[in-house]
This record gives structure tokens, C-alpha cells and sequence, in this order.
């Protein structure tokens, strides 16, 4: 007997077939939009190297929080970028800092209808642009950074972060997170850790939005190298998850999209991807050159960052997607 030949066009023959059978949906609720708010500023100031993405003041993000949540956003996550840098990084513990203060605001505007999360780090705040306190010779120290980190999270969570996001890669820190956490009766304050985070060029335009490139050399000490395979990542996750982290993040997410899926499938906590900056400008440098077409190709990195397994999406197109977008 012959059988007849295999026809997979079949069912992506129309619209409403191609609809029928898709598996990874992109929905309102599963995107988190990064914000940056900056200290001292008058009025929102444009990030060249993001186009359509700016440093907020205080009273422009809390309207585009409410933009957010209007749209069904499932989260922020702030970023605050001081007035004043120093090598300890002072201003992100300060409950005067902006990004408590920034916090706050939000939280009393939408902490009803979307997640309001604080990233986590001391680079946005410290002069030398590192993630965490140098020693006399330049290194970053892995165990003082974590007693900077534990009174962060105080700081945060007392501001109302209902999730914090460290985002500094030394060992440790979510275990000293969740210890002051409870310790400062925060039990209900969960961890977002950016576990498998590669020190990656894509970063780049970030840099420019936080003013917190490095002065000197670069992270490779502590952010994980490209070359690795996936299974350094999934360690990082089991070492966080067991450290007390309710969600673990990869990043970036296009060219880790292997990494993505090798955690997803390893562990049972939700997993984030953070569609970095690099990957927007990229999009829309391209698409404002005319060389791609930008409503389809945002969609497309988004379903795929989904497809490779990630529930959870940072990306800055969070409000437009949800928009136009998502159901
Ligand atoms: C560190 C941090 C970075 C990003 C998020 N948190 C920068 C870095 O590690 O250099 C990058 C996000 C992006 O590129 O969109 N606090």
C-alpha cells in the first residue's frame, strides 16, 4: 500500500488554521517591563541608543507603571540611576534613594494590578560602574558585596518591592537576600534572581540608560562566559534555587535561548528571560533602517524567548506588545 505524501502545509494553509494549532501564545500578563528612573531630572531625557525608551523622572514613571498595568502588563521592574555615584554604592540603600522613593509611588498607583519589582545590583549606583565593592586591588569582593546587597533588599522591600531582582552574580547573594528578608520580616518579599546572567556585549545600550558602564575592565569575573556550556547555568539555578530564589531569570535571552530551555526543563520554579537591550536596539535600529519589518520581528523574538520555555518575559516592549499584541 502507498501513503499518500505527508502534508505538514496542510494546516498552515489559512489564518484561522495557523491559529487553531499554535502552541506558545504570548500573553499580557507573562511580560515585565523594565523602567529607569533617574534622580534630579526635570523631564523624561530619551536613551539615544533605545529609541523609544527613556530615563524617567519620578512622576513619568509612575505614569508609564499605570500605562502598564492599564495594559495588562504582569510587571515592573525598576531601575533607579542616583544623582550622586560613590564607591559604595550609597544611594541604593538610602530610603531617600530614587528608587525606593520611585517604588513607593509605585506601588500606592498599581501594586494592586502588576507585580512591582526593584532590580537588585550596585552598579547603576557606585562611580567605578561594578556590581559590587572593589578591594584595594581592583577585584570585586564577593562576601562584602553581600552585606551591601542584604541592606538593599531592606531598603526595597521597606519601599514596598514585592519582588527584588539581584542581578550582581556573586555567590551567594540569594541566600543573603532571603536571610535579611526574614530576618527584617519581609517573608512575603520573593526573590527574581538573575541566575544564569553571561557577560554579554548586548548589555550595551543598557549601559548608556543607567550610566553604569564600567570605568574599568569588565565584568567576565563574575557575570558567566558565553563559551559555557548550558549546564554551568542550570547548576547556577539549582545552587539559587536552593539558596531560597522563587524565580530564576537567564539572560540575555536570544542568544541563550538553549540556556532558556536547558532550565526550564530542570527546574520547577518559574523561569524568566530578560530580553536585553542590545536585543531592542537591534530591532530597532534595523526596523528604522527599513531593513526589517519591526511589528513582526518584536513578536517573533518574543514567541520564540517563549518557545525555548520561559514564562515569564522582560522585555521593553511589555506595553506595546500588550497593546497591540497579546489577548
Ligand atoms: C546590572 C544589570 C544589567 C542589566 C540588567 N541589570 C547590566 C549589566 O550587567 O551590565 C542589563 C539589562 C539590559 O541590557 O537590558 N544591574
Amino acid at each position: 500500500m502507498t501513503f499518500p505524501t505527508a502534508r505538514p502545509r496542510r494546516l498552515r494553509r489559512t489564518a484561522a488554521l495557523r491559529r487553531l494549532v499554535a502552541q506558545v501564545d504570548v500573553a499580557a500578563s507573562d511580560l515585565v517591563l523594565p523602567l529607569f528612573v533617574k534622580e534630579g531630572v526635570a523631564e523624561p531625557a530619551p536613551i539615544v541608543s533605545m529609541p523609544g525608551v527613556v530615563q524617567h523622572t519620578r512622576d513619568s514613571v509612575r505614569k508609564a507603571a499605570a500605562e502598564a498595568a492599564a495594559a495588562g502588563v504582569g510587571g515592573v521592574i525598576l531601575f533607579g540611576i542616583p544623582a550622586v555615584k560613590d564607591g559604595r554604592g550609597s544611594a541604593a540603600d538610602d530610603p531617600k534613594g530614587i528608587v525606593q522613593l520611585a517604588l513607593t509611588d509605585v506601588v500606592a498607583e498599581v501594586g494592586d494590578a502588576l507585580v512591582v519589582m526593584a532590580d537588585l545590583c550596585l552598579d547603576e549606583y557606585t562611580d567605578h560602574g561594578h556590581c559590587g565593592l572593589l578591594t584595594a586591588d581592583g577585584d570585586v569582593d564577593n562576601d562584602a558585596t553581600l552585606e551591601r546587597y542584604a541592606s538593599i533588599a531592606l531598603a526595597q522591600a521597606a519601599a514596598g518591592a514585592q519582588v527584588v531582582g539581584p542581578s550582581g552574580m556573586m555567590d551567594g547573594q540569594v541566600a543573603a537576600i532571603r536571610t535579611a528578608l526574614d530576618g527584617g520580616g519581609y517573608t512575603d518579599v520573593a526573590i527574581m534572581a538573575y541566575s544564569a546572567k553571561y557577560a554579554s556585549s548586548f548589555y550595551g545600550p543598557f549601559r548608556d540608560a543607567a550610566e553604569c558602564a564600567p570605568q574599568f575592565g569588565d565584568r567576565s569575573s563574575y557575570q558567566q562566559d558565553a563559551a559555557r556550556s548550558a549546564k554551568e547555568a542550570v547548576a547556577e539555578a539549582r545552587l539559587d534555587i536552593a539558596e531560597g530564589a522563587d524565580i530564576v531569570m537567564v539572560k540575555p535571552a536570544i542568544g541563550y535561548l538553549d540556556v532558556v530551555r536547558a532550565v526550564a526543563d530542570a527546574v520547577d520554579v518559574p523561569v524568566a528571560a530578560y530580553n536585553v537591550s542590545g536585543e531592542y536596539a537591534m530591532v530597532e535600529a534595523a526596523a528604522a533602517n527599513g531593513w526589517l519589518d519591526r511589528d513582526r520581528a518584536i513578536r517573533e523574538m518574543v514567541t520564540s524567548i517563549k518557545r525555548a520555555g520561559a514564562g515569564i518575559v522582560l522585555t521593553y516592549w511589555a506595553t506595546e506588545l500588550a497593546q497591540r499584541f497579546t489577548r
